[in-house]
């Protein structure tokens, strides 16, 4: 499988706090020269793929769960290669950073319909240069969801706790597989600033 060189990934389940870390990096991006180098998208899509995968997630759709995960995957496929898409930012020279990837996927349609599927709708996607896995006990991040006024239908406890597992084993089978990625492990517990410290050491500019 390929390397997309300068495609950076956020994954990890439900409140372990990847769109907050994007967030808190745009910011200490704002203003500096390197500032328009960058480009942060992110899975679901607000594409039209995305925007009818979050009618599923919010229950106002009902969807088989393996008819989900070809839908990730299609949503994935115009992330990747669609008009707004990741392929065109780093071809235009851009660093690409995106909160979810296939990982996204290969831990929660695992967790909910089996490896089997996953694996081969995702095998399709190059693998990007750097992965940061948001580690973290369900039972933490459930608490940080807890105030949300809006629940998805993976926000379940026994469902992230599955999921969880999922993830670890897919982090962990990366790790062997695919050394030419950069794993990045983190203790999404720590606080919101530690957190931010180690992203910046990593991708700062
Ligand atoms: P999330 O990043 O949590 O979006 P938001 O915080 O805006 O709700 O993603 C929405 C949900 O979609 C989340 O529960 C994870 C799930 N998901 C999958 O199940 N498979 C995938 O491949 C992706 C990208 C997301």
């Amino acid at each position: 499988m390929g390397i997309l060189t300068n495609f950076i990934v956020f994954e990890g389940i439900d409140g372990s706090g990847t769109s907050t870390q994007i967030d808190l990096l745009k910011k200490k991006l704002a203003g500096r020269e390197t500032e328009n180098r960058f480009v942060f998208t992110c899975e679901p899509t607000g594409e039209a793929t995305g925007r009818f995968l979050r009618t599923i997630l919010s229950g106002e759709e009902a969807a088989e769960p393996e008819t989900a995960a070809f839908l990730f995957a299609a949503d994935r496929w115009e992330h990747l290669y669609g008009k707004n898409s990741v392929v065109k930012a780093l071809n235009a020279g851009k660093t690409v950073i995106s909160d979810r990837y296939f990982f996204s996927s290969l831990a929660y349609q695992s967790a909910a319909c089996g490896r089997e599927l996953p694996k081969l709708l995702n095998s399709l996607f190059p693998l990007p240069e750097k992965l940061f896995f948001f580690d973290i006990d369900p039972a933490l991040s459930l608490a940080r969801i807890a105030g949300r006024s809006v629940t998805e239908i993976y926000e379940k406890r026994d469902f992230l706790e599955k999921t969880a597992a999922e993830y670890r084993l897919v982090i962990a089978e990366y790790e062997q597989a695919a050394p030419g990625m950069k794993i990045i492990r983190l203790d999404a517990a720590q606080s919101m600033e530690q957190v931010s410290r180690l992203i910046w050491e990593e991708i700062g500019a």
